[in-house]
């Protein structure tokens, strides 16, 4: 991504990482939303010239594996190897742009944990001694009688087993004094503050040391202790040297670029291991301490009326198939306030899909490419060669600021924060279509300066509205650059870049609809906001002619449902008989810009395929693709059928493939 600030010869470094994750579960909502968000933060960084790099992982050793594998009948090893698996091929789906992905079952990493222990050892902060305390097999940690609730694990609700036993012990207390003056001196260190004042209260009590080995004796699945055979690493202790260990500690290159600027992202249920365990380790293995601890709220998952289909956070991972990835990450990220729980449902999910990403980015999206498609060829109105308006600055400064309160939202991490202010932009992009009427300006040829310089407005704030919802929706975003003649390639969130860009893009080209509307029968659908009428409509975008929300008579389809069907004139290349089929030909047709499709079409009865070659047909363009015969096909080809006959459906004149039919 090209850089506004910093320039790229100073690359600024930035490095964060998710939790890794057990591989006892598959993974789910909870593990995508971290995983996700630190994604956005990485792209966010990424786009604003940043040196990023994004770690994700799994943590593969300790009871709770064990267990889990048994239950399978399966070895460790085998389990392990299968569930880490799915983890690193659920990503790629959600788009995620990690870096590395590590495994504690890696020998760098169990290289590490051995050299870190010993070094922390050599410092004198580790000794033998007799423990017995209540151990949560589930949390695989003990807890002090004060810290049970009723006698059971306040996590799991289970009685914990009483086990006394001999193992080393990391002398966490020393630390104590010093955590609490690092998080008092580092306002930002623990975010949101709610964490940190969390942490706070834990440090008021004393802190007791951590008991950091198990007897082999009872557990074999860990890293082995360099100074004990007897003894395995207990898992948290070999969990949270990842972080390092991925980047080659101590004198990896990685290292040294990138764990000064380290942040780590986790939900609550992870907060004392990592902001008392991980630091006071790295304070006594004489290491940089992190930069910043960014903590997350809880998904919780709601029974409303539409979300019977999703009663779990698996379940919940997989609407993203369903919704698409996009709609997916937006939802999760806009729908969150950062550090508070949330609870999720399609309902909602749907609501948001139709009301943000259908009606108001579909529609100014729409809108804005079919006039200027119109009024200007399809050429975005040069900057340099525009009419200067009185409120140019007013309109340059406003976009200016949202991408200034922009970076203050990604660079605090708000993304609902950052997607929020985006959205207002939208809004007041399609207030300026409404409130201008391009469609009244061209007709008064002493205003095509005026015209000319709305278009510029519009193709100039979609570039910018899409460069900033980039670290969200990538694939969005990088096609609407695309879309609008620009390189995604040189995404940048400089409004004053973008002029330039687009002053020397390519014409603009139409295509499918972003986001077209979830058409839900009953609750999602009857909250949503009605859809902005006339989306393609160039003449007068205004409301639609029913009364708004008017339900149409039974049987009848209202304007936005029909609008959403796209017709397109299509060229047909080429025509040929699909095997084994006397019905289907299979037909490649040009949308002009938008490229080519295969259709497979039932008129092979009636038309013989060298007859077609060269004619204009009508497409359904936005068909999902189907197939047919073991073969794939990208729409559909209109015909009409009567007395035994079947025509095809074409314009009556000569038109560029690719025009719209409506
Ligand atoms: N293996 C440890 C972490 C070691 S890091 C050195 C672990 N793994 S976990 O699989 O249980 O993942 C916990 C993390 O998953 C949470 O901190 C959070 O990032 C994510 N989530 C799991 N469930 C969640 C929700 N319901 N909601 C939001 N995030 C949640 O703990």
């Amino acid at each position: 991504m090209a850089a506004a600030a910093p320039v790229e010869a100073f690359k600024v470094n930035f490095y964060v990482t998710t939790p890794i994750y057990y591989v006892n579960a598959k993974p789910h909502l909870g593990h995508a939303y971290t995983t996700i968000v630190n994604d956005v933060l990485a792209r966010f960084h990424r786009l604003e010239g940043y040196d990023a790099y994004f770690l994700t992982g799994t943590d593969e050793h300790g009871d709770k594996i064990v267990r889990a594998a048994e239950k399978e009948g399966r070895s460790p090893r085998e389990y392990v190897d299968e569930i880490s698996a799915l983890f690193r091929a659920a990503w790629p789906g959600l788009s995620i742009s990690n870096d590395d992905f590590i495994r504690t079952t890696e020998e760098r990493h169990r290289r590490v944990v051995s050299r870190f222990m010993d070094l922390v050892n050599r410092r004198g902060d580790i000794y033998f001694g007799e423990y017995g305390g209540h151990y949560c097999f589930g949390c695989e940690r003990f807890y002090t009688e004060k810290e049970l609730v009723g006698g059971l694990c306040p996590d799991h609700g289970v009685k914990p087993e009483y086990i006394s036993e001999k193992n080393y012990f990391f002398r966490m207390g020393n630390y104590q004094d010093w955590l609490i003056e690092h998080i008092r001196a580092n306002p930002g260190f623990i975010r949101p503050e709610r964490y940190r004042n969390e942490v706070l209260g834990f440090l008021r009590e004393p802190l007791e040391d951590l008991c950091i080995t198990r007897p082999k004796s009872r557990l074999t699945w860990g890293i082995d202790v360099p100074f004990d055979d007897n003894f395995v690493t207990y898992v948290w202790f070999d969990a949270l040297i990842n972080y390092i260990s991925a980047l080659g500690w101590p004198d990896g290159e990685l290292f040294g670029k990138y764990w000064p600027v380290a942040q780590h992202t986790i939900a609550k249920d992870i907060l004392k291991p990592h902001a008392i365990f991980w630091p006071t380790m790295l304070k006594s293995a004489g290491q940089e301490i992190y930069r910043h601890l960014n903590v997350h709220g809880y998904w919780q998952i709601g029974l409303s009326k539409m979300s019977k289909s999703v009663g779990n956070v698996v379940e919940a991972l997989s609407m993203a198939d369903r919704y698409g990835t996009d709609a997916f990450r937006y939802f999760l990220m806009r729908e969150m306030a950062f550090g508070l729980d949330s609870e999720f449902s399609e309902d909602r999910l749907v609501e948001r899909h139709n009301s943000d990403l259908a009606n108001d980015l579909g529609n100014l999206w729409q809108r804005s490419l079919a006039m200027i498609q119109k009024f200007s060829a399809g050429r975005v109105p040069v900057p340099d060669g525009l009419e200067p308006q009185p409120d140019d600055g007013e309109w340059l400064g406003r976009a200016v600021a949202l991408a200034a309160s922009w970076r203050q939202a990604f660079g605090s991490v708000n993304p609902r924060e950052a997607l929020a202010l985006i959205w207002d932009h939208v809004g007041l992009l399609n207030k300026t279509i409404d409130s201008e009427a391009p469609w009244v300006l061209a007709r008064d040829p002493a205003r095509r300066g005026r015209l000319e310089a709305v278009l510029a407005r519009l193709a100039g704030g979609l570039a910018l509205v899409s460069a900033l919802f980039w670290p969200v929706m990538p694939t969005t975003a990088e096609n609407m650059w695309l879309r609008l003649g620009l390189d995604p390639g040189a995404m940048t969130s400089d409004p004053a870049a973008i002029a330039a860009l687009l002053a020397h893009g390519r014409p603009l080209s139409a295509g499918q609809a972003f986001f077209p509307r979830i058409e839900v029968p009953g609750a999602a659908e009857g909250r949503a906001r009605p859809a902005r009428a006339a989306a393609h409509g160039t003449e007068s975008p205004g409301p639609a002619k029913a009364a708004p929300g008017a339900a149409p008579a039974e049987g009848l389809l209202t304007i936005d449902e029909f609008r959403r069907v796209e017709l397109r004139v299509a060229r047909i290349l080429a025509a040929e008989a699909v095997p084994k089929s006397d019905k289907l030909l299979r037909l490649l047709v040009s949308l002009g810009d938008d490229g080519e499709r295969t259709i497979l079409a039932g008129i092979g009865r009636h038309y013989r395929p060298e007859d077609l070659v060269g004619r204009l047909a009508v497409v359904v363009a936005n068909l999902a693709p189907a197939r047919l015969m073991g073969q794939e096909s990208q729409g559909m080809v209109l015909a009409a059928s009567g007395d035994g006959r079947l025509l095809l459906v074409t314009v009556a004149g000569e038109m560029d493939p690719g025009a719209r039919v409506s």
